[in-house]
Formats: structure tokens, C-alpha cells, sequence
């Protein structure tokens, strides 16, 4: 049975919006419309097809999912080789001048002569695509595989969002655009999130990625498209292979820059990073740039590439064996390192924290030297499973502390047990305890520990908090090696003598220390408290403090209700406040500090805020349109109200937003007052 014309009219008609709105969305990420609009005329289209199965062209929308899974990927060999490119050794921003000054040369161009065009992008760090389009429809996506012959993987390139199926009229007969896929690192750190889940619910066959390469090439690798679908990629086109050539009505373009505008136009994206570079000071500036940015991109680089420009002068570069001369990539420092585990250490911070770190043979990764990885608590030890002796990769990026991504597990040679956090501190011996909920153990000596007094020693003499100049680290370690502290207030009580006993510690340097812990003395009371160490209070949280209770004392008193009143502070700190102020050795010290001198002006109170909701019980279901569920809380905290998760006659008000659930129905049952995102503001603006 034929199908009925305005049937065809429509699914075209869907057709042509649903491209529309896709290339709105993944590639110029500026949707139009909602995405629970885009899904409705998705799956019209889709019923239509159902319908009428003869519908059915490769480029509908609908064929980005669900498609079958594959026994084995065909073989494609390149209509034009898929090149690779050259490296440029030199690692430095300068090592751009090389390429230029190579390029000049094989050009034949006196040094002094103008500057050559180039265009400067990044070096994505994926796999490389061939897409090819006959007559505007995307009809084969291959890998690079050795550059003659790579894989088909069009059923699960076809899945990826930004890449388009249909071109515009304008587009050539034949376009075959090379380009990058790759993985966000948001998308990357989702997938692996994901993964975990599934391998803590039992998963067998799941596994987590080292990186975002890995987990992209895996993905466009996957026989099932389904699967695939679910792996989140993007990718960036940088290049082409075989176009219909100007004489059959092909584009007719003069420069790289240009014919990466028209794929632009065409619906490809185009890196916004993509630029013009004129001569090699630009190349250089470029190289330097993005070295600054790049970790702060939304997705991994191992380098930047530098293009001729122009084609003409492309063509009379030409290439040696596989390379082309008009183009060199030029790299970063790797940010990745294999290396070996000589030891698992447990360092204790100042809040006795206990936190394994990875000792490592020395590796040169992310432009340092590094010789320590954490492994942030025994959990995350235990999962990554990292042993004594193994392999293992280590990644540092940025001024990021060093971290083991993976052991390598076909390098352990050796029985090697599993990480276990010591029961007992490493330093002093004393329990080491973990609280329930809570992912860290804890040496429970306090001020006993020396590795605790001495971090405590080194907090309150930094200079944003007692400012003691010259107390540091070696210091601070011999004298509390030497027993000769033993508590902050021992600091004040030093003598020339007991100073003048340490190593290397000559008269004029004791008198400079001595004189610097007397002009502490006068301090303000931010800083003292700030100094004090106390857990989750920070300089912020010591200027709110002060600045709401004026004096000290106010502070020592204040229960968890009246700390919570302070602007920014929450029911942990508070209580964390609390009890540190609760313990006696606590406010012995306080006590004794102010004994040997220390001292600040005190202030009045500020003001006490309203609390237009003290003593009100709020419940929240559903979502608001603007405000997140831990800001609606928030507000209402600091207004005084108690949140709480269920509904009961004791419930003063339910805000309720879209999607709510059985609570709001708990609510008109028992005749709360439920309020939507207006309400609750002028609620809390004492209005309701
Ligand atoms: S151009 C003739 N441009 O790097 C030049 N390649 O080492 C062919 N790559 O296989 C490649 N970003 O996978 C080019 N902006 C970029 C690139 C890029 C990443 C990859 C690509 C290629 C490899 C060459």
C-alpha cells in the first residue's frame, strides 16, 4: 500500500526539525526548545516509521538508536590514506620556531621574509573518524585502524549527537570529513560513576575506565550499538578525505581556515579554539595559551597542531613517507606516568586524619618530578586495589596532588596483600577510629600525637593566622621531637636557652624567633580562632564568628542553636565548634594563651536576625522551578525553620514543586498548608 502522501509530508516535516533541534542542541548547545519537546516529536517520528517501515531512510533521526549488535566490525579501505603526523621534540613553547623555520626553508623563503600563515589547533586526545557522505547522508563511519584500511563503525557513530546525519543542500556530492571522537571529562567521570555502581551491585562483566580515551575508543569499538549509545561521546572535525573535486561541482576552497568554516556551516563542529596564526611568535603564544588553559578544558589534549594554511603552499610541501610537511604536532608534558609502588605509607594530618599515600619509584609526569600519590582512605585504596610492588599509572594534572588512576594489573608478579588501614596511629600509637558514615579514620590522640602537634604548631603560627615568622617546619619539628612543646601555650613560654639547645639554632636567629612570638601576642580575634585549628572552620568561618558574637567568650558558651544563627554556618560546623569548645584541655589552652599574653580587641554583637520561621517544620517535595532542593533548605534553615523529609500533623508547610509525589498528597490529607516557590518566598519574607 502506497503511503499516503501527507504522511510522507510529515515525517519529512519531522525530519527536518529534529535535525534542526539536534544541531541546536549537541553542537551549538544552544537549544530552542525543551528537551521533553524534542523527545515528543522524536517519538512521532518514530510511530510514523513504525507505521510505515518503507519510511525508513539511514539518515532519519531515529537511527541514531537502535540499531543491532554486530559479530564483528567490516574492514574500510581509505578512498584517500588517512595520514599520521609528526611530532616536533622540542617540548617548549619555543619549539614552534622549529617549524617554522623548517617550513620557511623547505619553502625556500629568506628568514626576514613576511611571516607564513598557519592555523592553530588542538591535539584532541581520541580517535580519529572518517565520516563519508554521499549525496548529503551520512552513509560510513570508519577508524583510522593502520591509515590504509580501518573498521566500519557506523551504527555507533551514528548514536553520537553532534555528529549530523543529513548535510545541507550546499554540501557536495561526495564529503568525506575526518575528525576527532572523543569523551567530555564531566561525561567520563559520569560513565565511571555509573560503572562502579554496577560492579558494587555485583556486575560481573563491567569495568571502569583509566581515562577518557580509553572509555571513547571502547565505546565506538562496542559490537552492541545499544551500548554504545549509553557511552557518552563527542567529537570535533579538524580535516577531510575525498571531496568531489571543483571541476564536478565540489567546493572550491583556497585554505585549510576557510574549509574548516564551510564544515562549520555544514553542521560539523568546529573547536571555538580553532585560530589564525601569523608566523612563529603567534605559534608560540598559542602553544603558551593553551598550556594554560588546558586544564581547565572541558576535555583532554596532549598537545596542540600547527596547519599551513594555504593549500597551495601545502602542495608544494607535499610529504615525506606517511607525513605531511605542512603540519606538526607539538605536545605537553604527559600528564600520565607508569611507575612502581615502593611502599604504602599512612600520613596523619592536623585533624589526625589518616591518609595513604602511594610511595613511588620517581616519574617525570605533568612537568614535575613525583615521588608520593594519595589514596585518599582505605576505600578508595581497597578499590583501586593498589599493592605494594605493582605497576601502576599516576596522573598530575595541573597543580592537581598526583593520584593512581589504575595498577596495571598483568604486571603483579608477586603476592602482595590488600591495603589495610592500621588500627593504631602510626605516629603515636594511639586508636585509630572511623566514624560511622564517615570515609576517613582518625588518630584519636589529639594533642598527644606528635604528628597532630606539630601540624597544630605550624597552623596557628601561619601567617594568615598568629603570624609567627621563623617558626617552620624543621623548627617545629625538632622541638616537638625534643619534647620542648608539648602545647600551643608552651610557645610563649620558651626561653633563649631552650631555643639556643636546638641544631643549628644560633643566638641571633633564637632572639629573632623570640621576638617574632611576642609581637604575636597582639593579635585579632579571626585569627586566634582561626588558629586554634578547629575542625571546618576555616578564615571565612572565624571572621562570621567574630563578627556575630563579638567576643570570645560568647563563642566558648554559645550552644548549637546560637552558632547556627551565624551566617554560613551549618548544623556540622556548628556542632563541630561546640564540641571542641566543650573539652576542657580545649579551653585550658585558650586559657592559658590569654595567661602568657595574647590578646585582641573584643566587639560587640552584631544584630541578631530575624528569624521570621523559628519553630516552624517545613517539608520540600518535588522541584522548583529556580531554587535547588539544598537552597530551598538553606533558606529556610536560616530563616529558622526545621526541614524535615516527612509529612506529619506536626508539619507547619509542604513546598511542594513539579513531580511531587505522595508527600503532597500526605499534605492535603492532613490540611498543611502547602506553598509552591512564590509562597515559600514571601514566606520567608514574613509575607505569608
Ligand atoms: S590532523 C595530516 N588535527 O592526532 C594530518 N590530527 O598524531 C592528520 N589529532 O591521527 C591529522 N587532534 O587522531 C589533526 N587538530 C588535529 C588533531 C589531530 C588530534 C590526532 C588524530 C591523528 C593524530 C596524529
Amino acid at each position: 500500500m502506497p503511503v499516503p502522501a501527507e504522511v510522507q509530508e510529515k515525517v519529512d516535516a519531522l525530519r527536518e526539525l529534529l535535525h534542526h533541534h539536534a544541531h541546536r542542541y549537541y553542537v551549538l548547545d544552544e537549544p530552542e526548545i525543551p528537551d521533553a519537546e524534542y523527545d515528543k516529536l522524536f517519538r512521532e517520528l518514530q510511530e510514523l516509521e513504525e507505521l510505515h517501515p518503507e519510511l525508513l531512510v539511514p539518515d532519519s533521526p531515529t537511527r541514531r538508536v537502535g540499531a543491532k549488535p554486530l559479530d564483528g566490525f567490516a574492514k574500510v579501505r581509505h578512498k584517500v590514506p588517512m595520514l599520521s603526523i609528526r611530532t616536533e621534540t622540542d617540548i617548549a613553547a619555543s619549539g614552534a620556531r622549529n617549524f617554522d623555520a623548517r617550513v620557511r626553508r623547505e619553502l625556500g623563503l629568506p628568514e626576514s621574509g613576511p611571516p607564513i600563515e598557519y592555523v592553530a589547533e588542538l591535539k584532541f586526545d581520541g580517535l580519529a573518524l572518517n565520516l563519508r557522505y554521499e549525496n548529503g547522508v551520512l552513509v560510513q563511519a570508519a577508524t583510522r585502524g593502520d591509515g590504509e584500511i580501518g573498521e566500519e563503525v557506523t551504527q555507533n557513530i551514528r548514536t553520537i549527537g553532534q555528529i549530523p546525519l543529513r548535510l545541507p543542500q550546499d554540501a557536495p556530492p561526495v564529503l568525506e570529513v575526518r575528525g576527532e571522537v572523543y569523551m567530555r571529562r564531566d561525561d567520563f567521570e559520569k560513565l565511571n560513576a555509573q560503572q562502579r555502581e554496577k560492579i558494587a551491585q555485583g556486575a560481573r562483566n563491567e569495568k571502569t575506565f583509566v581515562n577518557p580515551r580509553n572509555a571513547a575508543a571502547g565505546a565506538v569499538r562496542q559490537l552492541d550499538p545499544g551500548i554504545a549509545r549509553r557511552r557518552p561521546l563527542s567529537f570535533f572535525a579538524y580535516g577531510w578525505g575525498e571531496v568531489t573535486p571543483l571541476e564536478q561541482g565540489g567546493p572550491e576552497f583556497t585554505t585549510h581556515f576557510e574549509a574548516l568554516l564551510t564544515l562549520r556551516a555544514w553542521g560539523f563542529p568546529v573547536s571555538a579554539r580553532t585560530q589564525m596564526a601569523i608566523g612563529a611568535e603567534e605559534l608560540v603564544a598559542f602553544h603558551q595559551a593553551v598550556g594554560r588553559e588546558r586544564d581547565s578544558l572541558p576535555f583532554d589534549i596532549d598537545g596542540v597542531v600547527y596547519k599551513v594554511n594555504s593549500f597551495a603552499l601545502q602542495k608544494q610541501l607535499g610529504f615525506v613517507s606517511r607525513e605531511p610537511r605542512w603540519a606538526v604536532a607539538h605536545k605537553y608534558p604527559a600528564q600520565e606516568q607508569v611507575t612502581t609502588v615502593e611502599s604504602i605509607d599512612v600520613y596523619v594530618g592536623r585533624t589526625g586524619k589518616l591518609t595513604p599515600v602511594a610511595r613511588l619509584a620517581p616519574v617525570f609526569v605533568g612537568g614535575v618530578t613525583v615521588t608520593n600519590a594519595t589514596l585518599h582512605n582505605e576505600d578508595e585504596a581497597r578499590r583501586k586495589d593498589v599493592r605494594v610492588g605493582d605497576t601502576v599509572i599516576v596522573r598530575r594534572a595541573g597543580d592537581v596532588i598526583p593520584e593512581v588512576v589504575t595498577v596495571v594489573p598483568e604486571k603483579r608478579m608477586h603476592e602482595a596483600l590488600l591495603f589495610t588501614m592500621p588500627r593504631q596511629c602510626p605516629v603515636c600509637g594511639s586508636q585509630a577510629v572511623r566514624e560511622e558514615g564517615e570515609a576517613d579514620y582518625r588518630c584519636t590522640g589529639g594533642l598527644f600525637c606528635g604528628a597532630q602537634r606539630k601540624q597544630a604548631i605550624l597552623h596557628f603560627a601561619q601567617r594568615r593566622a598568629m603570624d609567627i615568622e621563623g617558626l617552620g617546619e624543621k623548627l617545629v619539628d625538632q622541638m616537638v621531637e625534643g619534647n620542648v612543646i608539648k602545647t600551643l601555650p608552651d610557645l610563649y613560654r620558651l626561653g633563649l636557652a631552650a631555643l639556643c639547645s636546638l641544631d643549628r639554632m644560633a643566638e641571633k636567629s633564637a632572639q629573632n624567633v623570640l621576638a617574632a612570638l611576642a609581637g604575636s601576642k597582639q593579635t585579632t580575634l579571626p585569627r586566634f580562632l582561626f588558629g586554634l585549628g578547629i575542625r571546618h572552620v576555616g578564615e571565612a568561618t572565624a571572621k562570621d564568628l567574630s563578627r556575630h558574637f563579638g567576643k570570645l567568650d560568647a563563642i566558648m558558651e554559645a550552644g548549637v542553636e546560637r552558632l547556627l544563627e551565624v551566617p554560613d554556618v551549618g548544623p556540622v560546623v556548628a556542632q563541630s565548634i561546640h564540641t571542641f569548645f566543650q573539652q576542657a584541655h580545649n579551653r585550658e589552652v585558650v586559657e592559658q594563651l590569654r595567661a602568657c599574653g595574647v590578646c585582641w580587641e573584643e566587639g560587640e554583637p552584631a544584630a541578631r536576625v530575624p528569624k521570621p520561621l523559628a519553630g516552624r517544620t517545613v517539608v520540600l517535595t518535588g522541584t522548583l522551578p529556580t531554587l535547588s532542593r539544598d537552597e530551598a533548605k538553606d533558606l529556610l534553615e536560616t530563616a529558622g525553620a526545621k526541614v524535615t523529609g516527612s509529612v506529619s500533623k506536626k508539619t507547619d508547610y509542604v513546598v511542594a514543586g513539579a513531580e511531587a509525589g505522595s508527600k503532597l498528597d500526605k499534605a492535603k490529607e492532613l490540611g498543611v498548608t502547602v506553598l509552591d516557590e512564590n509562597g515559600l518566598k514571601e514566606l520567608l519574607h514574613g509575607r505569608a
